[in-house]
């Protein structure tokens, strides 16, 4: 079977991509046309991970410039504002979508003021888009590097979530550090946790991990302590949607089990995200909004109901690990180390210094 590893592209004048939400059983392409289908792919999970969000949000304001009917810059870039808050409001916590959409607009804004017309605006919006999804994956391989540094040969490594070629444009983020560490020969093992209730873990990480043949054992999320607690741990990795400026995280809910579990086992622990998930306009995790999502992800399995009737369900989508259980923050501008507050503005600086061609 002939599948791409590429997570979302654009084609022929439509946004297309993997449609994750039937992966493993079913590898199929989805196709959106419009802006409102590409915020629907987002907030129904054909796209999740917050790179590829950000990327499928970037390619959605490409396509909101090429359908917008505008015959002047202003009232282009009126739909493009438009545009921009229909995508936004898709999903809340992961904030590479709102960075991707503000990357789009500025853009354009640039362009306009430069006297550009509609088609070169439209133009010049395709090829952002492209340019940010490709630097993604290039983004994610030099993560890839520094992190597969902290990684010791034989490491057993526990991973939360799906963070992979799939959570990205390509390559992956902790599954990137994971993939560049068995790239360096270092006979890793991973213990995938399966990550209830969407199960990214055993649909997707597992997927991932199995074609490109690195070890690993799938585990129940609730195996995780007994394992560390036998000493069958040795480094703990996730992503992120979203960082705080001190440092605290916001992950895939269970995150903050690990992390906690992880320090009283004298385990280090990281978090792996590209400079563009740190939002350094929140002090601390607890601005960070929680997205809630529907109570079929916790009473249903691939719909088949498991709980009573009409049970009432709380299902918070991510969780806060204090920036305390972490041991570094590994980017694509270098490990970040305690205190995070000035780690973390210093790698935003330099990733912004080598948008604007001021760095190799
Ligand atoms: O709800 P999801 O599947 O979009 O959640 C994804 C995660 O929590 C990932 O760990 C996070 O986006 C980082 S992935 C590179």
């Amino acid at each position: 079977m002939k599948t791409h590893t590429r997570t979302v592209w654009w084609e022929d004048g439509k946004v297309r991509m993997i449609d994750q939400r039937q992966l493993p059983l079913v590898y199929e392409i989805a196709d959106f046309t419009t802006v409102e289908e590409v915020a629907r792919s987002i907030k129904e999970m054909y796209v999740r991970g917050a790179p590829a969000i950000g990327a499928t949000a970037a390619y959605g304001m490409a396509l909101a410039a090429r359908l917008s009917p505008a015959t002047d810059a202003q009232t282009l870039l009126a739909d493009l504002k438009q545009a921009k808050a229909t995508l936004d409001a898709a999903r809340p916590t992961a904030v590479n979508l709102t960075w991707a959409t503000t990357r789009l607009l500025h853009r354009a804004e640039a362009l306009a003021e430069q006297g550009a017309d509609v088609d070169a605006i439209r133009q010049g919006l395709l090829d952002e888009a492209e340019r940010l999804a490709n630097e993604d994956i290039e983004i994610n391989k030099r993560m890839g590097r520094y992190g597969a540094q902290v990684i010791p040969h034989g490491a057993n490594i526990i991973h939360h979530c799906n963070t992979g070629s799939l959570a990205t444009v390509d390559y992956g983020t902790a599954l990137g550090v994971i993939r560049a560490a068995h790239e360096a020969g270092k006979e890793i093992h991973v213990w995938v946790d399966e990550t209830r209730p969407r199960l990214q873990g055993a649909r997707l990480t597992a997927w991932e991990l199995m074609r490109d043949e690195i070890p690993m054992h799938l585990i129940a999320d609730n195996a995780a302590g007994l394992l560390m607690w036998q000493g069958k741990v040795d480094v703990v990795l996730f992503g992120a949607d979203r960082v705080a400026a001190n440092g605290d995280v916001a992950n895939k809910i269970g995150t903050y089990k690990l992390a906690v579990v992880a320090q009283e086992n004298g385990i280090p622990c990281y978090a792996v995200v590209p400079t563009s998930t740190i939002d350094l306009s929140l002090p601390d995790g607890s601005h960070i909004p929680i997205e809630e999502r529907g109570w079929e992800e916790v009473a249903t399995v691939f719909g088949k109901q498991i709980a009573p009737d009409n049970v009432p369900v709380h299902n918070p989508a991510f969780d806060i690990t204090p920036h305390r259980y972490l041991t570094g923050i590994i980017t694509e501008e270098g490990i970040c180390y305690p205190p995070f507050t000035e780690s973390l503005r210093a790698a935003k600086e330099r990733a912004e210094a080598r948008i604007r061609g001021e760095l190799e």
